[in-house]
């Protein structure tokens, strides 16, 4: 009788233990869905975790995130791993169609065969189930033909896996392997060529990724994120913000928010150490970076007591009053708690490309760390509402800023904010789809076999 109790408790301990592994594994590909932001495209706002639905712009037309939930009907659930793990790191779909590189396989192929296998363990059992199928994507002719995407893939798609360079610490290789594969850093930050390929002579040094621009996150002290201690790349990747230099907004708030600022510190500081190590070989040999640029100017004070309906000369200097000086200052210095930045020293402000200061007024900052939420009000919005700024006027309030506290050698005219508005500039692809539909695919066509044999040709002589 003992034994048999003791059978039964060793046996019980035994499922327990079995269950507790699942349980790890269920765990460990959550905290990897999360450092890969999965959720970022597919989940809809206000939508069901990972029901899919989103439309992501890309420069070639709105591409529409699948649903990944374990749902035979709608979702993934008819997905065997080895299935899952083409979609992810190859970019095919169980049905053999090819996805289109709006989903960051390229990225993805990065990660190793086990963390694929968590992944599939935790979508597979730790995701709710939803039967919903969201819209299909439509692109122009000839994108829309997902078969093109295999020359891409032999293109520009690295083989699966990651290779540790013996070279490099322990934690460089953590740090590479995080931000080429889940974190997908590059994705943003890095150019992309004629085909929408990143390119890889050029990466880190900064991208216009929609309305927003994903500035260069070299080490280069001039160009990049060089002047950043380690500590303050793992508290602006936690927090959204350094305090006298940048912030935030736009899709690196939404990354932040729902991805970095829950990694883990060890993960976090291995990619500062990685981050630390990227030069940028195109960058000038000196002058000022980004976070150095401009200072405290107001004309504001001219303008006291006179009624804000008056028009006065200077127009951008109203705008800025009326609108900004609030929380900024009325010498664009913001807040001794920091809460409100100051507009000079900030990339936003003195970065060769405008978009993000634009972008920022447009739209506003949204953000939610463990630190609290982060809230600046749009400008953007319907003609008719309180706080609506048309494209002449966010032109002029944007150039009046560059000129006293930012890069003032950067102008904006209203047709880039119409630009930025409408989502940000579209790719020469599109053009060429849409100029001659024969003549567009044709090129596309020729092109991509001129460029695999050129590649093919590199390879070779390697
Ligand atoms: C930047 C946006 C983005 C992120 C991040 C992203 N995906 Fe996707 N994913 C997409 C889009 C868009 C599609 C559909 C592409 C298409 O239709 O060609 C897709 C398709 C898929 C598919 C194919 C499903 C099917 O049958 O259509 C799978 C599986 C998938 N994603 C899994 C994942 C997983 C797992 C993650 C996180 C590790 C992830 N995705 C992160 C955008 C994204
Ligand atoms: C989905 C796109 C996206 C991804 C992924 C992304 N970033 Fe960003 N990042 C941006 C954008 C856009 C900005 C500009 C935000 C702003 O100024 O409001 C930015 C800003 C930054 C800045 C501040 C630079 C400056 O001058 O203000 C740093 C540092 C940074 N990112 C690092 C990273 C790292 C490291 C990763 C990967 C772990 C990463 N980013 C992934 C889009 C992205
Ligand atoms: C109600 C307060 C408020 C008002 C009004 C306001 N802002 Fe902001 N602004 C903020 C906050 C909060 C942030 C984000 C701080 C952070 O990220 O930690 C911010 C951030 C910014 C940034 C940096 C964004 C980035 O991506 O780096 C710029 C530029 C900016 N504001 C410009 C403006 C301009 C121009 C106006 C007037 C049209 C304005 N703000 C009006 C509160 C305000």
């Amino acid at each position: 009788m003992r034994k048999l109790k003791q059978m039964a408790l060793s046996l019980a301990l035994a499922c327990g233990g079995v269950h507790a592994a699942d349980e790890t594994l269920v765990r460990q590909g959550e905290y990897l869905a999360v450092a890969a932001d999965c959720t970022a495209c597919h989940t809809a706002e206000h939508g069901q975790p990972f029901a899919g639905g989103k439309a992501i712009a890309s420069p070639v037309g709105e591409i529409i995130a699948t649903n990944i939930t374990p749902s035979k009907k709608g979702g993934i659930g008819g997905y065997s791993e080895a299935q899952f793990s083409a979609a992810l790191r190859q970019g095919i779909r169980a049905d053999g169609a090819r996805l289109y590189p709006a989903m960051p396989y390229t990225a993805y192929a990065t990660l190793t065969d086990a963390d694929v296998h968590a992944l599939y363990v935790y979508f597979m059992s730790g995701v709710k189930p939803v039967d919903s199928m969201p819209a299909e994507t439509h692109l122009p002719f000839p994108l829309n033909l997902r078969f093109s995407m295999m020359f891409w893939n032999a293109l520009f798609l690295n083989a699966p896996g990651y290779t540790p360079d013996a070279t490099h610490s322990a934690g460089w290789n953590r740090g590479r392997y995080l931000v080429d594969g889940a974190a997908h850093c590059s994705t943003c930050h890095t150019p992309r060529g004629f085909l929408m390929q990143e390119k890889q002579d050029e990466a880190f040094t900064g991208a216009q990724v929609g309305p927003w621009f994903a500035p260069n996150i070299t080490a280069n002290r001039v160009s990049g994120i060089g002047e950043w201690s380690q500590q303050d790349l793992i508290a602006y990747l936690k927090t959204g913000r350094l305090a006298g230099k940048a912030q935030a907004a736009g899709s690196m708030a939404e990354a932040i928010t729902h991805s970095f600022q829950h990694l883990s510190e060890a993960d976090l500081a291995a990619i500062a150490e990685y981050m630390g190590s990227i030069g940028d070989s195109h960058a000038p040999a000196s002058g000022a970076s980004r976070f150095n640029q401009g200072n405290a100017s107001s004309n504001v004070g001219a303008l006291r007591g006179v009624p804000f309906t008056t028009p006065v000369s200077d127009e951008g200097a109203r705008l800025f009053s009326g609108n900004c000086a609030s929380c900024h200052g009325s010498s664009g210095e913001g807040t001794r708690d920091v809460f409100y930045p100051s507009l000079f020293h900030n990339s936003a402000t003195a970065e060769n490309n405008p978009s993000n200061l634009i972008a920022t007024i447009l739209t506003g900052v949204q953000r939610h760390t463990a630190e609290g939420d982060v809230y600046m009000p749009p400008f953007g919005a319907q003609p008719n509402a309180l706080n609506h700024l048309d494209d002449g006027q966010i032109a002029t309030l944007s150039n009046w800023i560059l000129q006293r506290y930012g890069n003032a050698e950067t102008a904006v005219t209203p047709e880039q904010v119409a630009e930025i508005r409408r989502g940000g500039p579209a790719s020469p692809l599109v053009w060429l789809a849409q100029a001659g539909v024969g003549a567009g695919a044709l090129a596309a066509i020729v092109l991509l076999i001129w460029l695999t044999i050129r590649r093919q040709r590199r390879r070779n002589s390697i």
